[in-house]
């Protein structure tokens, strides 16, 4: 099926904003934070727009590959953060990488990216695109609720990108919803009118039931995981790494014990990142590759989950 990732990227914003610092703004503690959720600190957007941290990792990605902006034929952008809703964040970052070609976003949340690079696989297997890029690209601290301690200790700012060219790499792939679940995490538009009337609609701010979407985090990435490595014909002896969505340590070592993973064998990078919802595993993607932990031929796992509820998984060999 479809595409080789050919280049990596990501960037992240300058400022940084520790649990310390998370101290001095709600009550909480280093302490909390860290024992349930496994982050020390996050990047947090002051000066950059979104659209600057995705053109960053989408050159990244690029150089990376030693792709030319003329090679593309398309662009995905995956976002629930973009500078402006049109146009869209795949828009936007077409003048800042130089590139003509067919640019729309995905929105499924938290897995977003890997939502991305199905349509990707799909737009190749029909004939329409060899060299894709897609890029997911979060500035999750716009639209926290500051005064929620339960959540806006969580989430971070970031970017990464790959560029794909045609190829066998995507194993297996597996996408989900359950709109059963939909309204466990919410993130509205804030008050909006038409000339035909003025609606009060959700607030703009995230909303969270933080157990239950840990509840269900577990369950999709133990079901959605089993699932694309039966269809891959793989087992966890096969996989280097497990690349998931970085959303709480805790998530992950539930997973990976009832699944038969090595600890050795779960990428994280959430200590410095939190969640960075659908970015997250495309930075954490681009870090193990810089850091030369990743070589060709290597299988991997992508798993994610978020609002929707939406799940996803994959299996790649790199
Ligand atoms: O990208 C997908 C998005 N979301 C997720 O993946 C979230 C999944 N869920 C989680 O990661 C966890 O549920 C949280 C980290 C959000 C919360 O952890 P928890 O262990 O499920 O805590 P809890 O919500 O059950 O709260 C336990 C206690 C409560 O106090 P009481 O009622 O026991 O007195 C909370 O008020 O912890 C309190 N609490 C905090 N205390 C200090 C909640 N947030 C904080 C905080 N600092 N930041």
């Amino acid at each position: 099926m479809s595409f080789t990732i050919a280049g990596t990227g990501y960037a992240h914003p300058v400022r940084t904003l520790d649990n310390e610092e998370l101290t001095r703004m709600v009550d909480t503690s280093d302490e909390w934070i860290v024992s349930r959720t496994g982050i020390r600190s996050r990047y947090i957007a002051t000066t950059e727009t979104l659209t600057e941290l995705a053109v960053s990792a989408a050159r990244m990605a690029m150089d990376n590959a030693g792709a030319e902006a003329a090679s593309i034929d398309l662009v995905i952008c995956s976002t629930v953060a973009g500078d402006t809703k049109c146009p869209t964040l795949a828009g936007n970052v077409l003048g800042g990488l130089d590139i003509r070609c067919p640019a729309f976003d995905v929105n499924a949340a938290c897995s977003g990216f890997l939502y991305a690079l199905q349509t990707a696989a799909a737009y190749m297997d029909a004939g329409l695109a060899e060299t894709v890029l897609v890029i997911a690209a979060e500035m999750m601290t716009r639209h926290v609720d500051w005064t929620d301690r339960a959540s806006c200790v969580l989430f971070g700012d970031g970017a990464g990108a790959v560029l794909l060219q045609k190829g066998e790499g995507l194993l297996a792939c597996r996408l989900r919803a359950q709109p059963d679940k939909k309204n466990l995490l919410v993130i509205g538009q804030g008050k909006s009118h038409s000339v035909f009337e003025e609606t009060d609609a959700a607030p703009s701010v995230l909303a969270m039931n933080g157990p239950e979407v840990f509840k269900f985090a577990v369950t999709s990435m133990c079901r959605d995981i089993k699932e694309v490595l039966d269809s891959a014909g793989l087992g966890p002896e096969d996989i280097r790494y497990v690349v998931p969505h970085q959303a709480n340590l805790r998530i992950l070592e539930t997973a990976r014990q009832r699944l038969g993973f090595s600890e050795d064998q779960i990428a994280v990078n959430i200590e410095r990142y939190g969640n960075t919802s659908s970015a997250s595993i495309a930075i954490l993607l681009a870090e193990l590759v810089e850091q030369g932990k990743l070589q060709r031929g290597d299988n991997i796992v992508c798993t994610a989950f978020g609002g929707g509820l939406t799940s996803a998984a994959c299996v790649i060999k790199y």
